[in-house]
C-alpha cells in the first residue's frame, strides 16, 4: 500500500490522487484522501481502482493553501471495504498508515473501555483515537502525537492531520518507508516511495527509522534524527524500480524486508500464532493435501517435508492441472491447502472448487487479498510479500515457504507432537531468516562474474536432497523462465538412475550442498557426476575440491537457513545469466504473471 501527503497551494485533491497513481504499481484494493483547508476537513474513500475515487471527488476542488493526506490500501486487517479504507477519522483528526500495529487490540480495548466507538476493523484506527485521547490530556498536538507513537508496537509510516493545527502534518516512521520532499515554493510532500515525488519536489530526505516530527508550509521539525535533504532526479519508471535494473532484482533485494511483514504478529516469543485460524481448525483432520502450480507448487513440495517432520501429518502434493482430471479420492479428514501468489490461477482455483464441492476444509496461502482464491477458500493466510511484478516469482515464493514452515510448527504444536525445545529451536531459526536473506545478497557480485561461464552448453541440472530437491526444481525453473536455457531439477540421489547418461563437460551441474542436511550423501552424488566430467558449480558452506566453480555460503545451524540463502543464490544467478543473454528479465517471452486460463 502507499501513502502521500501534501502541504501547499496547488489543487490538493489532484495532487494527492496523482501521487497515489504513481504508487499504483504496488497494488491496492481501496483508496482515500483527506484534505484540510481553513480548518475544515473533507474526506473521500472508494473501494477498487483510483478512478472510483476520481469519480467521487469530481466536484471537490481546493483553492489556496491547505494540507492533505492520501492512501492506497492493500488489506491486511479487515476486508477491503470503504469503512476499512484510510484515512481513518476521529472527532477532529485524520490518519493514514502503512505497516502493522501489533498491539492494536490492546489499545483498542482500552479506548473502547473509555467509550470510543470504532468504525473499522483495521489496526490503523487506534492511532487517531489514541491521538485525540492524548490530546485531551496534553492539550498540545505534538506532545499528544509523540505519546501516541510511543505506544505503537510493530511497523508504521504514519501521517496525521488535525483541526487543532490546520496547516500542519504530523509524521512518524518505523519499519515502513517514508520520504519527505520540499521545493522553493513552500511546498512539502510526503510519500512512501520516491515515485510520487519525482518532478514535484526538488529535494527529498529519506527518513531514518524512529523519526517523528511535523511540517508546516514554512518549516519541518523532526526528532531525534535530523533530515538530510538530497536533490531528487531520475525518471518515473526507474523510481518504481527503486533504482534497480529490473523489478525482479528489486524483489530479490526486498525479500528480507517483506519477510518481516510475513512474520509480524505471527512469530511470538514461544509459539506461532495465526489469527486467521480458529481454535477448532484441525478438528477431524488427519491428513493434508496441497495443490498449486509453478513456483507455488515448489513451495508446496518444500512444505511436504516440513509438515511430515514437524506436524506428523501425512501429506500429498498435487499439481493443480493434474489433480483436476485424475478423479481424486477426497476424504473429509483431509485439509486441502492451495498455494497461489496471484490467487487467480485457473487450475488452482478449479482444484479448490472441487475440494470445496467434496466438502473438504480448505485453506488458501495467497499474496493477493480479495482474489478469487481468497474469496472462495474457507480460510486464508496472506503471505504479505507486497505486489510482485517480475514474472519469475521470487519474494512470493520466499514468503510462501515461510508461511508453510510456520504453519507446520503451528500444527505440530496443536497436534501435541512437538516438544517445547524443538519449537524453540525452530523459532530461533525463523527469527534469523530476514538477516540470512539480507546477508545472502553479498554473493551478487560473484554470481555476476560466474554468469559469463554458464551461457552455453547443453543444459543444466540443479540437484539437491530433501527440501533442497524442491529448491533445485525452483532453481531450474527460475533459470528456464528468464534465460530460456534448458534446465532440470533432480533429486541428487536419482541422477544415477538415468540422467547421468547426459553427463559430460557441456552439462552444467548446480549442486546444492547444505552442511546441515545429508551433506555426505549429496557429496557422493556430485562426485559421481564429476567423475563423468560434468562441469560442477557447487553451492555450499564447505569447500568441495571437485567443483569447477564455487559459491561459498555462510555457515548456519538450521537447514531452512541454508535453504533461504541458497534460494537467493539461485535467483541472482538466473537473473545474471538472463541479463547477460540480453533477455527481458521482468517479462520473459511466452509467460504471463497470472494464468487465468486452463
Ligand atoms: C504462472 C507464473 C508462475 C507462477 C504460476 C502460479 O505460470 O508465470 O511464476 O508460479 O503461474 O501462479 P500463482 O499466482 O498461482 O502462484
Amino acid at each position: 500500500c502507499g501513502i502521500v501527503g501534501y502541504i501547499g497551494k496547488r489543487e490538493i485533491k489532484s495532487q494527492l490522487i496523482e501521487g497515489l497513481r504513481e504508487l499504483e504499481y504496488r497494488g491496492y484494493d481501496s483508496a482515500g484522501i483527506a484534505v484540510m483547508q481553513s480548518g475544515k476537513i473533507d474526506s473521500f474513500k472508494a473501494v477498487g481502482k483510483l478512478t472510483n475515487l476520481d469519480n467521487k471527488t469530481k466536484n471537490f476542488l481546493t483553492d489556496g493553501l491547505g494540507v492533505g493526506i492520501g492512501h492506497t490500501r492493500w488489506a491486511t486487517h479487515g476486508k477491503p471495504t470503504e469503512l476499512n479504507a484510510h484515512p481513518h477519522m476521529g472527532d477532529y483528526s485524520y490518519v493514514v498508515h502503512n505497516g502493522i500495529i501489533e498491539n492494536y487490540r490492546e489499545i483498542k480495548s482500552e479506548l473502547e473501555n473509555c467509550g470510543v466507538n470504532f468504525l473499522s476493523q483495521t489496526d490503523t484506527e487506534v492511532i487517531v483515537h489514541l491521538f485525540e485521547k492524548e490530546y485531551e490530556h496534553y492539550k498540545d498536538t505534538f506532545a499528544a502525537f509523540k505519546a501516541t507513537i510511543e505506544r505503537l508496537e510493530g511497523a508504521y509510516a504514519v501521517l496525521l492531520i488535525t483541526q487543532k493545527t490546520p496547516d500542519t502534518i504530523y509524521f512518524a516512521r518505523k519499519g515502513s518507508p517514508m520520504i519527505i520532499g520540499k521545493n522553493s515554493e513552500n511546498e512539502v510532500f510526503f510519500a512512501s516511495s520516491d515515485a510520487p515525488l519525482i518532478g514535484e519536489a526538488k529535494e527529498v530526505a529519506y527518513m531514518e527509522d524512529g523519526t517523528i516530527g511535523y511540517a508546516t508550509p514554512d518549516s519541518i521539525y523532526t526528532e531525534p534524527h535530523t533530515l538530510q535533504f538530497v536533490p531528487l532526479s531520475g525518471d518515473k519508471l526507474t523510481a518504481q524500480k527503486g533504482g534497480y535494473r529490473f523489478f525482479m532484482e528489486k524483489e530479490i533485494y526486498e525479500q528480507y524486508e517483506v519477510m518481516s511483514d510475513t512474520m509480524i504478529g505471527r512469530v511470538l516469543d514461544n509459539e506461532i500464532s495465526f489469527e486467521e485460524i480458529d481454535e477448532n481448525f484441525l478438528d477431524g483432520i488427519s491428513r493434508i493435501k496441497l495443490c498449486a502450480c509453478g513456483t507455488s507448487y515448489h513451495a508446496a513440495l518444500v512444505s511436504s517435508y516440513l509438515f511430515e517432520r514437524l506436524s506428523k501429518l501425512p501429506v500429498q502434493v498435487e499439481i493443480a492441472s493434474e489433480f483436476r482430471y485424475k478423479e481424486p479420492l477426497l476424504t473429509k479428514d483431509t485439509l486441502f491447502i492451495v498455494i497461489s501468489q496471484s490467487g487467480e490461477t485457473a487450475d488452482t482455483l478449479e482444484a479448490l472448487k472441487m475440494a470445496k464441492h467434496a466438502g473438504l476444509k480448505t485453506l488458501a496461502i495467497c499474496n493477493v487479498d480479495n482474489s478469487s482464491i481468497v474469496r472462495l477458500a474457507d480460510t486464508t493466510i496472506l503471505t504479505r510479500a507486497g505486489i510482485e511484478k517480475g514474472v519469475a516469482s521470487t519474494k512470493a515464493f520466499a514468503t510462501q515457504v515461510m508461511v508453510l514452515w510456520m504453519l507446520s510448527l503451528y500444527f505440530g504444536k496443536r497436534c501435541g507432537v512437538l516438544e517445547d525445545s524443538q519449537i524453540n529451536k525452530e523459532l530461533d531459526a525463523i527469527g534469523h531468516v530476514p538477516t540470512v536473506l539480507k546477508n545472502a545478497l553479498d554473493i551478487h557480485e560473484k554470481c555476476k562474474r560466474l554468469s559469463k561461464r554458464y551461457l552455453h552448453g547443453h543444459g543444466f541440472f540443479f540437484i539437491g536432497r530433501d527440501i533442497f530437491y524442491p529448491l533445485a526444481l525452483e532453481g531450474a525453473l527460475k533459470l528456464k523462465e528468464i534465460s530460456y536455457l534448458h534446465a532440470e531439477g533432480y533429486p541428487a540421489g536419482e541422477m544415477k538412475h538415468g540422467p547421468i547418461a547426459l553427463a559430460d563437460a557441456e552439462l552444467f551441474t548446480i549442486a546444492l550442498m547444505p552442511k546441515t542436511l545429508l551433506y555426505d550423501k549429496t557429496k557422493s552424488n556430485v562426485e559421481e557426476l564429476s567423475a563423468r566430467d560434468s562441469t560442477i558449480l557447487a553451492i555450499s558452506p564447505e569447500i568441495f575440491d571437485l567443483a569447477d566453480d564455487f559459491i561459498l555460503t555462510h555457515n548456519h545451524n538450521h537447514p531452512m537457513l541454508e535453504f533461504f540463502e541458497m534460494m537467493v543464490v539461485e535467483q541472482l544467478l538466473a537473473m545474471e545469466i538472463a541479463i547477460r543473454l540480453g533477455n527481458d528479465v521482468d517479462m520473459p517471452r511466452n509467460l504471463a504473471k497470472s494464468v487465468t486460463v486452463e
